[in-house]
């Protein structure tokens, strides 16, 4: 158990560590802003396909939704545990560069103030990264009688989307917002948004259903309230936004036909 977590510990911010030294040596025109913020994105795609994989193995070997256990489910919840704590530094780190940049202090050093800055901007990520190690992650490995496999392994389910969403990001940071990689990568992200967020839900509950023999419109009834209760609260925020993601492509897309005209290609 302490192994598994000592590699977490280890393979994130060596990971993190490897990259910025590689980007930097490779990419020498960047500053150390573009450096950070790059390697923080590649390390949250490398732990967000590592979820998302665990979680299609699980769920395709699972078939009682309920009562069937598979080993990677404890295994990755203790080896991804070091990877929220990695995350919240690795966050800093980007604020504390970029802060430095903009305010052209170059002189700055870290402080409580650069720490609390951090704190106020992402206080909502950091409160999500807290409440997966304090809650979540005790819940699973001690408070769960062993139930739930699957439905732990659809929650990691969700992170297929997250690799998108950081390529994203990466190409506006380098002012390719416009380019033909940027457009099929923000379908990539509705895409992936949609199925891994979305459509999950449904799938959870068709999977309950096939398991008991209800017929999917059904499986609500069947389920004590404070389970739909809690599937509810949770996709809620993710078709609200869900929707904020179509109007952005939306707006984004209506921006380049007019920009461009009829001339260009
Ligand atoms: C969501 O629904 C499933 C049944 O499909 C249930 O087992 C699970 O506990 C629910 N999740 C939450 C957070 O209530």
């Amino acid at each position: 158990m302490l192994s598994i977590l000592a590699c977490g510990s280890l393979f994130f911010p060596g990971l993190f560590y490897g990259l910025r030294k590689v980007l930097k040596s490779t990419f020498t025109h960047w500053n150390d802003a573009d450096v950070v913020a790059v390697s923080e994105r590649l390390v949250s795609s490398v732990h967000a396909s590592l979820a998302t994989v665990s979680g299609l193995v699980v769920v395709n070997t699972c078939q009682n939704v309920m009562t069937d256990r598979h080993w990677l489910v404890d295994s990755f919840v203790l080896f991804g545990a070091p990877y929220m704590l990695y995350d919240i530094s690795a966050m800093y780190l980007t604020h504390y560069h970029q802060h430095r940049l903009g305010t052209s202090a170059a002189h700055q050093n870290h402080s409580l103030q650069t720490v609390k800055a951090f704190l106020r901007k992402e206080r909502l990520l950091v409160l999500h990264h807290m409440a997966l190690l304090l809650v979540f992650m005790p819940i699973v490995l001690f408070f769960r009688r062993g139930l739930g496999d699957f439905f732990i392994a659809c929650f990691w389910m969700t992170e297929f989307s997250t690799p998108f969403v950081s390529l994203g990001k990466i190409l506006i940071q380098f002012g390719l917002e416009n380019s033909k990689l940027h457009w099929i990568n923000g379908v990539m992200v509705l895409a992936s948004f949609f199925t891994c967020r979305i459509l999950l839900f449904p799938y959870m509950y068709w999977r309950y259903g096939r398991q008991f023999d209800i017929p999917l419109h059904s499986v609500p009834f069947h389920l004590p309230l404070h389970c739909n209760v809690g599937n509810l609260s949770i996709l809620a925020p993710q078709v609200y936004w869900f929707i904020l993601l179509v109007k952005k492509a939306r707006r984004l897309y209506l921006r380049k036909g007019n920009a461009q005209g009829p001339k260009t290609e």
